[in-house]
């Protein structure tokens, strides 16, 4: 009798563990720094289609996750969402039957993707908790990402972009004590530094000034590639979400701080897209998103403490080196080309790796808080020509103030 109550309590405890445990949190693993798509595993992609309950896993627990835990999350999830709605953009315009079929089938896999990642949230973290996750992966994904960018004027255009999003950690912080009398602080667990940057009142801007020039497929180095799929993924992720949710707000504030901030977002998208090569085919593209999944799959799990969270990394890695494959083997077909003759290497480093970089962001702040977009450089505020169209931008939408001041001047006469 004791060994069968013993037994089910066992079996209690266990679906117990698998609706709310936070996972067993580990040491970081030994850390790899070098990808290698053409040595890793794959697994069939009949075999990765999953069932409602494999899908949806425990989410983890918004008071013990390791912030940059939370980070990968939602990177993944913004990592996924690109690759999903990219595939349902090409496939609107492919009249290829073939191709057809092998992207529906790509992206079902990554629709189920998507959601275990995104569902690794838990209901209990409120939109600006989230939302302080979503700023901390903007400041510390870019500063990663710049200081192992190959490309000069793409590091900038990332220096340039970074400042704005660590201004909005900042406002959404002040939002976030006045509306829940919670400290952002508890989410980026002091590994993120939270204060201004460059103003979120000047950071709007006319759509002629968010085009950069694109690098060279013919030379550019594949690091570049994946910085520019990671980047634009990221960015859209965040613009999609304050879009979603800025309604889901009752505050009259808080939905014009996320309708302001969104719109930043939608111009950080325009800028980053605007930095790949468009003359890459869509089959290329295509190839590339794959590889770019696997790749931060692969640097998500050498990183990852939480052993429950890097074997879904670890995972869906083996089953994104499958789609990069599928997408190669058309490339083979259709374009007798394969993805080596255009990447020209068969590792990719380093991986990207969340961690804290103050340092790094305090120096582009302190040199590049100054500079403004024109005509694809980026110049001191002092040299803009008094008709940049900017400036007629923004006194339109800060005409009858602007939210992301508000917020600051509320927060200080309190
Ligand atoms: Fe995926
Ligand atoms: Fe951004
Ligand atoms: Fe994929």
């Amino acid at each position: 009798m004791n060994s069968l109550i013993g037994v089910l309590m066992e079996k209690i405890k266990s679906t117990i563990g698998n609706i709310v445990s936070p996972g067993p949190t580990t040491e970081r693993p030994q850390e790899k720094n070098v990808f290698k798509p053409f040595e890793e595993r794959r697994i069939p992609i009949e075999d990765q289609f999953m069932n409602w309950n494999t899908m949806i896993k425990a989410p983890y627990d918004k008071d013990r996750v390791d912030a940059y835990t939370r980070t990968r999350v939602i990177l993944m999830n913004g990592i996924e969402n690109n690759s999903v709605l990219t595939s349902h953009a090409m496939a609107r315009m492919t009249e290829n039957e073939e191709i057809k079929r092998a992207m529906a089938l790509i992206r079902r896999a990554d629709s189920q993707h998507q959601e275990t990642v995104d569902w690794l949230n838990p209901g209990n973290q409120s939109i600006l908790e989230t939302t302080i996750g979503y700023e901390q992966v903007a400041v510390d994904l870019t500063a990663n990402l710049a200081k192992n960018e190959p490309e000069d004027y793409f590091r900038q255009v990332l220096d340039f972009a970074l400042l704005e999003d660590f201004d909005h950690l900042y406002r959404y912080s002040l939002l976030m004590k006045m509306l829940e009398n919670k400290d952002a602080e508890n989410i980026v667990q002091g590994k993120t530094e939270i204060k201004p940057g460059r103003p979120t009142s000047v950071e709007h801007r006319h759509p002629d000034d968010e085009h950069r020039m694109h690098f060279d497929k013919n030379s550019v180095h594949v690091k570049s590639w994946m910085n520019y799929f990671t980047i634009v993924s990221g960015e859209q992720q965040t613009m999609l979400y304050y879009r979603t949710h800025g309604a889901n707000l009752e505050d009259d504030l808080a939905r014009k701080l996320y309708a302001e901030i969104a719109e930043i977002e939608e111009q950080h998208v325009s800028q980053y897209e605007s930095v790949g090569d468009p003359t890459a085919t869509p089959l290329q593209m295509a190839t590339l998103i794959q590889l770019n999944e696997a790749y931060n799959y692969y640097s998500c799990a050498q990183t990852e403490p939480n052993e429950r969270i890097r074997s879904i990394w670890s995972e869906f890695c083996a089953h994104e080196i499958e789609h990069f494959n599928m997408c190669n083997d058309l490339m083979v077909k259709y374009e007798k080309m394969d993805i080596r003759d255009l990447i020209k290497d068969d590792s990719i480093e380093p991986l990207i790796v969340f961690e804290p970089n103050k340092e790094y962001v305090n120096k582009v702040l302190e040199e590049q808080v100054h500079l403004r977009p024109y005509n694809m450089k980026f110049v001191p505020e002092e040299s803009l020509p008094s008709d940049w169209k900017s400036f007629g931008y923004q006194s339109k939408v800060n005409a009858g103030g602007v939210p992301s001041e508000i917020v600051e001047e509320r927060w200080k006469v309190r």
